[in-house]
């Protein structure tokens, strides 16, 4: 065997990522080594690798970027049970760093968190695209505690995580107001269960929603606001009985009389991967790739990304 493998690395805030031929990490022993098949990209992943964080978090350099991943376990450190070399996965790689990512021919995950085994139904390209996106969708919707017949308002429903959020809800259904610019957007998140639309480039949303319902919507998902202020604008859309969630950390204060906000940090645990697996596998919900590039064309992934996809776009390692 080979001892270094290709990885997509930030290697100084003053460079832009590149390939670079990296040591195959070795698990430790609670650790299990993955060979990556597929995964895919997310704007995290764009921010990540030219440096927004880096105020935040610490970034390891070479810092191999990378979220999502599906593929097949190769080795497995002493202590780990619960797999074993040749047993099919899928994860999300969340570290309280910027590196050691899944845009590379391997990662190691802690074996207890981070990753679930890929059930045969689950295609490798469905299974790569589906951790981040699809677990924080999964969180957003449970979060709000709504019963079946409850409105969700989701703002910012175009994208990857808007796309599961729609069908989570619907699955549980919740009937889903989605934003969606006219035309093809609209027709995209009605195919996916949407019941009304509302174009964001045109129609101050809130108030839309507010006629739509006077009462306002049982449920908001803000995926789109990153300050309080506007996620405070964006949360009046749910009425004071209502919850409204956001991913963006913008839930700050508790308004006395407006609706319960909270902030949703993609949580990795393999309980929430299986699930998400469970109903991609029974039909309940589509994994919305748009595209796959070969690794090698990742930095088109990443053009393709920032163009607005309705979906996710995925990448191939093998
Ligand atoms: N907290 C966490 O752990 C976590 C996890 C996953 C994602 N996130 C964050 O959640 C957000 C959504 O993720 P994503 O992967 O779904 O992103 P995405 O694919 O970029 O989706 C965002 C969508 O919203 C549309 N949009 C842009 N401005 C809008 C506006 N003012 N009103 C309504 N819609 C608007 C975009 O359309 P155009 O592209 O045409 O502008 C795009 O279709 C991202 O900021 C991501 O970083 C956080």
């Amino acid at each position: 065997m080979t001892h270094t493998m290709r990885a997509y690395t930030l290697n100084s805030f003053e460079e832009t990522p590149a390939f670079a031929d990296m040591p195959i990490p070795e698990p430790g022993p609670n650790e299990v080594r993955v060979r990556v098949r597929a995964s895919s990209v997310n704007p995290v992943d764009a921010a990540t690798s030219v440096g927004a964080f880096r105020t935040m978090y610490e970034y390891r350099f070479p810092s191999v970027q990378g979220r999502d991943f599906a593929g097949t376990i190769d080795a497995v450190g002493a202590a780990v049970t619960r797999f074993q070399p040749g047993d099919d996965v899928f994860g999300m790689v969340k570290r309280d760093y910027v590196g050691d990512g899944t845009f590379a021919e391997y990662v190691v995950v802690d074996a207890q968190r981070f990753i679930t085994v890929r059930p045969e139904a689950l295609s490798l390209a469905d299974a790569g695209a589906l951790g981040l996106a699809g677990v924080t969708a999964l969180q957003c919707v449970e979060a709000l505690e709504l019963q079946p017949g409850a409105t969700v308002f989701i703002n910012g429903a175009t994208g990857g995580v808007g796309a599961f959020a729609i069908q989570i809800a619907v699955l549980g259904g919740l009937e889903v107001i989605a934003t969606a610019r006219t035309g093809e957007e609209e027709r995209h998140v009605r195919e996916l269960g949407a019941t009304h639309t509302v174009d964001w480039t045109t129609e101050d949303v809130t108030e839309a929603i507010l006629q739509l319902r006077p009462g306002g919507a049982d449920g908001v998902i803000d995926l789109i606001s990153r300050d309080p202020d506007s996620f405070r604008r964006i949360a009046a859309a749910a009425g004071p009985g209502g919850t409204a969630v956001t991913t963006l950390g913008a839930a700050r204060d508790q308004p006395e009389d407006g609706p319960v906000t909270k902030n949703i940090h993609s949580d990795s645990d393999p309980v929430l991967l299986t699930r998400i697996a469970e109903i991609v596998v029974d039909g309940s919900v589509r994994v919305p790739l748009v595209d796959t590039f070969p690794f090698e064309r990742i930095e088109d992934a990443f053009a393709l990304l920032a163009t607005g996809p309705l979906g996710k776009v995925g990448l191939q390692l093998e």
